[in-house]
């Protein structure tokens, strides 16, 4: 898969995005703020989604089928807007690309600092609370909290289908909420870039006074300083361009990502 680019001046090429579906585009929304300037191809895989409830090879081979599709749009830099294929398929992709490549993790470590009560809960995909990456990243940076994953089957789906307020979500977030609440959790970190969609709702069940963390800023944050210290960053004044493309042909999920994004964008089919 490897692939030289062969143009001098890269800087104005696309940074790729991909996430299993429309999760990402939390993600992306912090790289448009924080550099407005780049262009940008995103990728919803909503087709093969959810990855956290399949096995590390499915989302290892969809990693590298769509990372081959972007390197052949030319991407400079590659952007893992996914905790599920960060935890299963980063590693790959890095050994595999000679492009950077971003990845993105639960936010422990600021999660373990803000905490008061010492407690914090983590919410991501079943793939991402068994994975070697989440446990190691727990005992480097919160080896003194008592962290709770819990995994959430069913809230990517409801992200996908738009239902972000219904009853049945709320239900759903009130069950995997409850047992972080019982233990004393005052914090509560978003594993996966599907539920910050969410926030609204889960606030509505946990209170206010629970704090919700992200990493769609951080995120666009680092991608920021591995451009800068490449010399990739894109000086063009003009406001980049964004092509979507979604592997679902699915009206449902396109309108998904309209609605998520506040615009009437133009999807592509993503036919691999
Ligand atoms: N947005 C993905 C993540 O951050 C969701 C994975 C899935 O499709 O289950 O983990």
């Amino acid at each position: 898969m490897k692939k030289i680019i062969n143009n001098s001046n890269i800087n104005t090429n696309s940074i790729g995005v991909f996430d299993s579906g429309v999760g990402g585009l939390s993600v992306l929304r912090e790289i448009c703020k924080l550099l407005p300037h780049e262009n940008l191809i995103y990728i919803a895989d909503s087709q093969h989604a959810p990855y956290g409830d399949r096995s590390i090879q499915h989302v290892q081979s969809r990693s590298q089928i769509i990372a081959n599709f972007l390197l052949n749009k030319n991407i400079k830099i590659l952007v893992v807007a996914c905790n599920t294929a960060t935890a299963e398929a980063v590693d790959l992709l890095r050994e595999q690309l000679s492009i950077p490549v971003i990845g993105l993790e639960p936010a422990i470590k600021p999660g373990a600092k803000i905490s008061k009560t010492g407690v914090i809960g983590i919410l991501a995909t079943q793939r991402t609370i068994d994975s070697k990456r989440l446990y190691s990243l727990t005992i480097k940076h919160a080896p003194h909290t008592k962290v709770i994953a819990q995994a959430c089957p069913g809230l990517v789906e409801k992200v996908e289908e738009n239902h972000l307020e219904r009853y049945d979500t709320r239900q759903l977030i009130k069950k995997y909420t409850t047992p972080l609440l019982e233990q004393n959790a005052d914090t509560i970190v978003l594993g996966c870039t599907h539920y910050p969609f969410l926030s609204k709702s889960i606030h509505m069940i946990v209170g206010k006074e629970i704090q919700l963390i992200e990493t769609g800023q951080p995120v666009a944050r680092q991608l920021q300083r591995v451009l800068n210290q490449q010399e990739l960053l894109n000086s063009s004044q003009h406001i980049g361009n964004i092509e979507f493309y979604n592997s679902s042909r699915l009206n449902q999920h396109k309108n998904t990502m309209r609605q998520l994004w506040l615009k009437n964008i133009n999807i592509h089919f993503l036919s691999i």
